[in-house]
């Protein structure tokens, strides 16, 4: 058994990109890992957010992972700002964390382009997400590919913690999805989907109505050669729309091309708009029994023990380890 830990922002309502690379792991590791899934709100605040809307993506983004299939009778889930213990960490793992490494982060580079005032949050989050990651002692990391530049810094920080300060943490390794692990914007498949994409046609939402998924897929962009073939390079978005039908009815790549071979992009798209909506429905469905009930907070406050318990462990060893405080 490994100890699993994954984070994901209330930054929005959850897109189909967020289920695919990172949640339907999630569901498939719980069974047999002691698993800790995070809502990560401090991160969220990292760019401004209206509170009001903050605290709803919050608790919605907590019922959509016990939608997703997130039992808590297997897996700890609970609030990143409910457990002290990750931004105390966090100050602790700066002082491992060179500024060099934070300039190199893309997340950093492409949030803060163009922009006037940028917080210094914004610049030093990654040292709070390795404290996310490592309070728990954890093995492994499931997200999608865009996480990989934040995992190697994670290793890279507690090599450099362990080495000099004694062996406080476990190294993680990363775990990524085969396909599905960069679900790409449907308006433009040259860059990833994003949960807070101004562009509402980009994405689709875990949320979105029938309708709505339905006019989303069908405007996606494709191009004009009407051949359904999987070639990121060369067809960024039928290549994309591909890895989406893929993994919503686990048929493969090779499989769909035959399937579809001289059919233009017609039933192609209404094929992978049924597909996204017959996966999404009981999702939807478990999501607003949940949204408004107690069940969820008593989950939540649960969560939030049980956490708060392992991570003050960990905050407490790395923090003697360093000689802070008095014993
Ligand atoms: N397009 C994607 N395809 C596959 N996996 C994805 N993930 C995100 N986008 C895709 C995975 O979802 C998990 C949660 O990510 P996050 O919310 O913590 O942050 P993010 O990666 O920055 O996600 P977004 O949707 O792009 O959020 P915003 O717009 O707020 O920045 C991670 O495991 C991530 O890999």
């Amino acid at each position: 058994m490994q100890t699993i830990f994954s984070g994901i922002q209330p930054s929005g309502t959850l897109t189909l990109g967020n289920y695919l690379g990172a949640m339907q792991q999630f569901v498939q590791l719980q069974d047999e890992n002691n698993c800790y899934f995070c809502v990560v709100d401090q991160h969220a605040i990292t760019v401004p957010q209206d509170p009001k809307e903050l605290r709803h993506n919050i608790r919605s983004l907590a019922a959509l992972y016990l939608a997703s299939g997130i039992d808590p009778e297997k897996s700890t889930l609970f609030i990143q700002s409910e457990v002290a213990a990750h931004a105390s960490l966090a100050w602790l793992i700066q002082t491992s964390t060179y500024v060099g490494e934070l300039e190199r982060m893309t997340q950093y580079k492409d949030k803060s382009a163009g922009k006037e005032s940028v917080s210094s949050a914004l610049f030093t989050y990654p040292a709070l997400m390795v404290a996310d990651i490592l309070l728990y002692q954890t093995d492994l990391v499931p997200v999608g590919e865009d996480q990989k530049q934040h995992l190697e810094l994670t290793r890279d920080v507690a090599q450099r913690f362990n080495n000099r300060f004694g062996d406080v943490f476990t190294v993680p390794e990363i775990r990524i999805p085969k396909v599905g692990a960069r679900i790409m914007s449907l308006q433009d498949p040259t860059k990833k989907m994003s949960k807070s994409d101004t562009n509402e046609r980009g994405f689709i939402s875990l949320l979105d109505e029938p309708k709505k998924i339905e006019k989303k897929i069908k405007s996606a962009v494709t191009d004009s050669e009407g051949i359904v073939k999987y070639d990121v390079k060369n067809k960024p978005g039928v290549s994309n729309l591909l890895s989406i039908l893929s993994v919503c009815t686990g048929e493969t790549l090779e499989a769909l091309e035959q399937k579809y071979e001289g059919q233009g992009y017609g039933v192609f798209k209404s094929d992978v708009a049924t597909a996204v909506i017959d996966l999404l429905t009981p999702i939807q469905e478990r999501y607003h029994e949940l949204i408004n009930s107690s069940k969820l907070d008593e989950i939540l406050d649960q969560g939030a023990v049980k956490a708060t318990e392992v991570a003050n462990q960990t905050y407490l060893h790395a923090k003697n380890a360093m000689g802070l405080g008095r014993k």
